[in-house]
């Protein structure tokens, strides 16, 4: 499998990489140069230091989550099938090996999560919104979201990202997104499907609840125990792409 060996040589690249960053430069605030964090500051700017999130509440955590779901963002974005300006501006000349080694570095990152704003919403809104994560709705065919995500929410990896650790409006946003056709994955886009499946009743508890719980990791986990319920081409991109 060429992809595999790939990613170790990167893996080996990127641990050289962070031993060569003095401790001296990491702990007074200044960012070495030429190292992965000093060519990453355009985007920590808005992402947070290390990716770890924005401080006004929707420049999303890029940190920890699975290095094959942030890699296809980078590739959205840069063709347009998510849009957002200033990322594709950057992006734009950056090649898939590049992106790659970015997502790979994001992935690596651990800092500590921000805690949880608690919500406004009624408690019966929200109640709402956990009995959506947790069984969906049959009626309207929207499936439970941990039947994807993870029981714990956390994510599951090759591409598959964790729900917990969201701002509320960037959570509502996504599925804004997603219904008017701002946001693309490889067909079956499943996020797509069921967005439209959803009220914007629906999307507010859901951006709610998820936005109300805490958070102290969010690794995402190996594996699902059953097959998801619907396909989604996201997850298998990585191997067609190979
Ligand atoms: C001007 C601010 C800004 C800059 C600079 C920026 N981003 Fe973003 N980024 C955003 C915003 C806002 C979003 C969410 C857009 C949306 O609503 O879909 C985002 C989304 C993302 C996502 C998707 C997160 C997810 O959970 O799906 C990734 C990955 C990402 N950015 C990586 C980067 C990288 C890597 C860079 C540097 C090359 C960068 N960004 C530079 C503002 C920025
Ligand atoms: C059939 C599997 C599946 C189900 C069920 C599912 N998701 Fe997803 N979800 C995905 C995949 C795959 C992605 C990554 C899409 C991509 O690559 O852009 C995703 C991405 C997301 C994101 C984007 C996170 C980010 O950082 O930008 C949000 C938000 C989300 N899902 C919310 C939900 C909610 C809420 C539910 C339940 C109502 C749900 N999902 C149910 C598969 C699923």
């Amino acid at each position: 499998m060429p992809f595999v060996l790939h990613k170790y040589k990167l893996l080996w690249g990127l641990a050289a990489m962070a031993l060569a960053a003095p401790l001296a430069a990491q702990q007074s605030g200044k960012l070495e140069p030429n190292t992965m964090a000093a060519r990453m500051a355009a985007c920590t700017a808005c992402h947070g230091s290390q990716g770890r999130a924005g401080p006004d509440g929707y420049y999303p955590r890029i940190a920890g989550k699975p290095a094959d779901y942030l890699y296809n963002q980078l590739v959205y974005f840069r063709s347009g099938q998510r849009q957002y300006r200033p990322m594709q501006n950057l992006l734009e000349h950056m090649s898939d090996d590049y992106l790659r080694q970015i997502a790979e570095w994001f992935s690596g990152q651990h800092p500590p999560y921000a805690d949880p704003s608690p919500s406004r919403l009624p408690a019966a809104v929200l109640d709402r919104g956990r009995q959506l994560v947790m069984e969906g709705d049959p009626r309207r065919g929207v499936p439970a979201c941990v039947a994807c995500h993870g029981a714990s929410l956390t994510g599951v990896l090759p591409a598959v990202p964790a729900l917990v650790g969201l701002p509320h409006d960037y959570i509502s946003s996504q599925f804004g997104a997603w219904t008017n056709g701002l946001r693309k994955a490889i067909e079956p886009d499943c996020m797509a499907d069921i967005a439209r499946r959803m009220t914007p009743e629906d999307v507010s508890a859901v951006a709610g609840w998820l936005s109300s719980q805490p958070v102290r990791s969010a690794t995402p986990s190996s594996g699902l125990p059953a097959p998801p319920p619907m396909e989604c081409g996201s997850q298998m991109r990585v191997e067609v792409r190979q």
